[in-house]
């Protein structure tokens, strides 16, 4: 049964996923500024963020805030804070593709510990908390089974023109490519984790995101059975940005390969 915390994020989650959903219908009309290359903002992400935050700070008045569209805020309560990105994927959606989601994830003593990434457009909403499992729409996830690399598919998510991570993704996308079943790039980094949960993908990796992108998607891996490590053994994932989602089958050959100097 889905904690009271859950049902909190599931509730903003949804919310916030009509608001886009109306939003989208009516896309090509949506004012877009944009925050530097290739990061745009609307109306949409910022009444999405707006909605999100107003369930959970009336909910939760206590806990913490770490959200795309907004300063963070520390909580009165300094064990716990939610992390948010009220529409990940904004490239997507504001060119009319439906591959985008909300993405709630909370963490506690410096742990994520429940997520939540609601695919609005499919009505796909994932959910996983600590030790209880992953599932989406009510059905249990697992990570797939695949242990051969040439029978895997990967996600990731490539840097626009100008990022200083872009020629070590290009070189990662080098070494992966010939030796996979393929690598998809779909712009929405907390799918691409979902995805990972649901035995979609076989893995992800990506360099240079946001803790808002992943952390939801970080738990629903786990909780389906897969690993999630930093690509820079020691570091943390949430704060180097840099991450690979396995099944756990795979996960050794493939993190060697994108660990490889
Ligand atoms: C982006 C998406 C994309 C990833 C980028 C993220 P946003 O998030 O997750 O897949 O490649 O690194 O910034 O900006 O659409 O919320």
């Amino acid at each position: 049964m889905a904690s009271a915390n859950l049902n909190v994020m599931i509730k903003a989650a949804r919310a916030a996923g009509r608001s886009l959903v109306k939003d989208f219908r009516e896309v090509e009309n949506l004012q877009v500024s944009s925050k530097g290359p290739g990061d745009f903002v609307s109306r949409a992400d910022l009444e999405a963020e707006r909605i999100v935050r107003e369930i959970l700070t009336k909910e939760r008045p206590n806990y913490g805030w770490l959200g795309e569209e907004s300063d963070p805020v520390p909580g009165k309560d300094p064990t716990r804070r939610w992390i948010v990105d009220p529409l990940d994927g904004t490239t997507n959606y504001l060119h009319g593709l439906p591959h985008w989601a909300v993405s709630i994830a909370l963490e506690h003593k410096g742990e994520i510990v429940a997520g939540v990434v609601f695919d609005a457009a499919k009505d796909e909403l994932y959910v996983a908390e600590k030790g209880q499992g992953a599932f989406m729409n009510e059905t249990r996830l697992r990570v797939s089974g695949r242990h051969k690399m040439i029978e895997c598919i990967f996600a990731t998510g490539l840097p626009f023109g100008g990022s200083r991570q872009l020629p070590r993704s290009l070189k990662d996308l080098g070494r992966i490519l010939p030796a996979t079943a393929g690598v998809r790039r779909f712009g929405a980094a907390a799918l691409d984790l979902a995805y990972v949960a649901a035995g979609r993908y076989d893995g992800f990796w990506e360099r240079g995101i946001y803790p808002w992108d992943m952390a939801a998607g970080l738990i629903l891996v786990r909780e389906a059975g897969g690993l999630v490590a930093p690509i820079v053994e020691g570091e943390s994932i949430l704060e180097s940005g840099h991450v690979i989602a396995t099944n756990a089958a795979i996960f050794e050959t493939f993190a060697q390969v994108v660990r490889a100097e």
